[in-house]
């Protein structure tokens, strides 16, 4: 795959031989009412930049509203043959996130546009710039990406250069590892769209675990992707279970990373993820109504390889494994049966209410395989519960934790991120839920209420006591409308903060 390639350059802004220049605009009005003008700040010293914006600025008609546009053609006194104003929203909330957003905004400005090459301009005022620079990179890349892959009159739009401008007296080193970073991430949550994207037909089990394994080649990890007789070698029953009723044999992949050095005691870090690549919802069958976005249930088995991906590339000071679980919910003569009983691997024995309550059931063997590896800490993502989108809507996922360190490791995690996670309970309470009256513990929950704490209840069961995450994301794996900055289809969610908050172990 290619990616856009990114240039940081400390070259004047003025002298940017491009096709479009961007440059951020905030508000700088402090709490006048709300009928009051606003105040528009140029976020760049350049007199050159300044002057030729100056004269529509004047007009007021530009808010610097967050990911407002305005464009100017032919700038006087610039070398770019067109300087684009983007809007950060009011000053005070101008983060780096605001940053992302607006950088994206000035790549899918410039896209339909048919431009190919463009210049950021990295913001003066407030800002931290190696913050900037990884802001500007990963908004970018990130934005570039589209969904429509299968058009055969498909036009690629990708931008294919960006430089980003440096203003005069900003470090180079903090720029250039800020400006990395943000490569590394956004590329490889690219990667783990691509795969998310991937209908079931072209992503199946297999496929996914070649994709796995092509990429930890490149990126010189360890991965070994397994199918049914080792599951069943492993006695992973839950997983089987939900395996056996489609034609497409499930695979168990499996990625280490080891770092050169690490300090004694530094935790290992357990991601897993649920990779069903299609969830008809078995024998419990899914309605028609929009079954085919059940080709996205595997978004969180692509965040986990996307991270790995990125983890690969920054290289922190920590021990990781990863673990996929993939199969197909389908079913057929084979089928597990709504009343079926299985053992997981961990002993414990499961009555399947619901066949589509597939994820959870993958995922017990994968946590419990993922602390026989030696992990100490685990988080998983998982497209898990319808529940959780109707509790958060689709701007915050659901975190779930069992461990306050680990907890707040993870919302340090999102301060870098700019990703949105609300916590939802995981209390003893809430077990009688998932007790079953024939066996250990039951799929489903025994009222609907709650349902994705129930979700949570049952993985629970297999994290024994082990510091854990969970990650549902079932809201927020697909956008149904473009925004500004990222276009429609898959997110990519969960990757940028489960990558910081392996490296906050480090
Ligand atoms: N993959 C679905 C959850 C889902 C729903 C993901 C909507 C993305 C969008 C999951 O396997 C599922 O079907 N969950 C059931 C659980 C129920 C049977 C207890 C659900 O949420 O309805
Ligand atoms: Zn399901
Ligand atoms: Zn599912």
């Amino acid at each position: 795959m290619t990616y856009m390639k990114t240039e940081l350059l400390f070259t004047p802004a003025a002298s940017a031989q491009t096709e479009l220049l961007a440059v951020f605009a905030a508000d700088t009005s402090v709490n006048k009412d709300k009928d009051a003008k606003p105040e528009i700040t140029l976020l760049t010293s350049d007199e050159a930049v300044r002057k030729a914006a100056n004269f529509v600025l004047a007009s007021g008609e530009f808010k610097a509203e967050a990911n407002e546009t305005l464009l100017l053609h032919a700038p006087e006194g610039l070398a770019a043959t067109r300087l684009l104003i983007v809007g950060l929203g009011n000053a005070a909330k101008a983060d780096p996130h605001a940053i992302r957003r607006a950088a994206g905004t000035a790549v899918r400005f410039a896209k339909p546009r048919g431009i190919r090459s463009l210049a950021i301009l990295v913001p003066e005022g407030n800002f931290d710039p190696a913050q900037s620079t990884r802001a500007i990179a990963e908004g970018a890349i990130l934005a570039d990406f589209d969904s429509d892959t299968y058009r055969t009159d498909r036009k690629d739009r990708s931008v294919e250069f960006l430089s980003i401008q440096v203003p005069s007296g900003v470090d180079k080193s903090p720029a250039a590892a800020g400006h990395r970073e943000g490569v590394v991430i956004a590329e490889s949550q690219n990667f783990a769209r691509t795969l998310i994207n991937e209908p079931g037909n072209r992503m199946t089990p297999t496929i996914l675990g070649q994709r796995a394994a092509e990429m930890a080649a490149e990126n010189g990890l360890k991965c070994e992707v397994w199918s049914t007789d080792k599951l069943r070698e492993l006695k992973m029953g839950a997983f089987l279970a939900v395996a056996q009723g489609s034609d497409e044999p499930p695979a168990l992949i499996v990625i280490q990373y080891e770092p050169e050095t690490v300090k004694p005691d530094t935790p290992v870090m357990g991601l897993v993820g649920k990779g069903i690549t299609f969830d008809t919802g078995g024998i419990s069958i899914k309605p028609a109504d929009n079954m085919e976005k059940m080709k996205y249930d595997m978004a969180g088995g692509a965040a986990m390889i996307g991270a790995m991906r990125a983890i690969a590339q920054l290289k922190p000071a920590v021990k990781v494994v990863a673990i996929v679980c993939a199969a197909e919910n389908m079913p057929s003569g084979k089928a597990v049966k709504p009343g079926d009983i299985v053992f997981a691997r961990s002993g414990k024995s499961i009555e399947v209410l619901n066949t589509d309550a597939e994820g959870r059931m993958v995922l017990a063997d994968g946590l419990h395989y993922a602390r026989e590896l030696g992990a100490t800490r685990l988080i998983n993502a998982a497209t898990l519960t319808g529940a959780v989108a109707i509790a958060l809507g689709q701007i915050n996922a659901g975190v779930f934790a069992n461990d306050e360190d680990a907890y707040r490791h993870f919302t340090k995690a999102l301060e870098i991120s700019g990703e949105k996670f609300w916590r939802l309970p995981v209390e003893d309470e809430y077990r009688e839920q998932i007790r079953s009256s024939i066996a250990d513990i039951q799929n489903t929950g025994l009222t609907r209420y709650g349902g994705a704490t129930n979700a949570a209840m049952f993985l629970k069961e297999f994290v024994g006591d082990t510091p854990w995450l969970h990650l549902d994301i079932a809201g927020l794996a697909w956008q149904d409308a473009e925004k500004p900055w990222l276009a429609k289809g898959p997110t990519g969610i969960a990757l940028r903060s489960i990558v910081e908050w392996v490296r906050s172990y480090a």
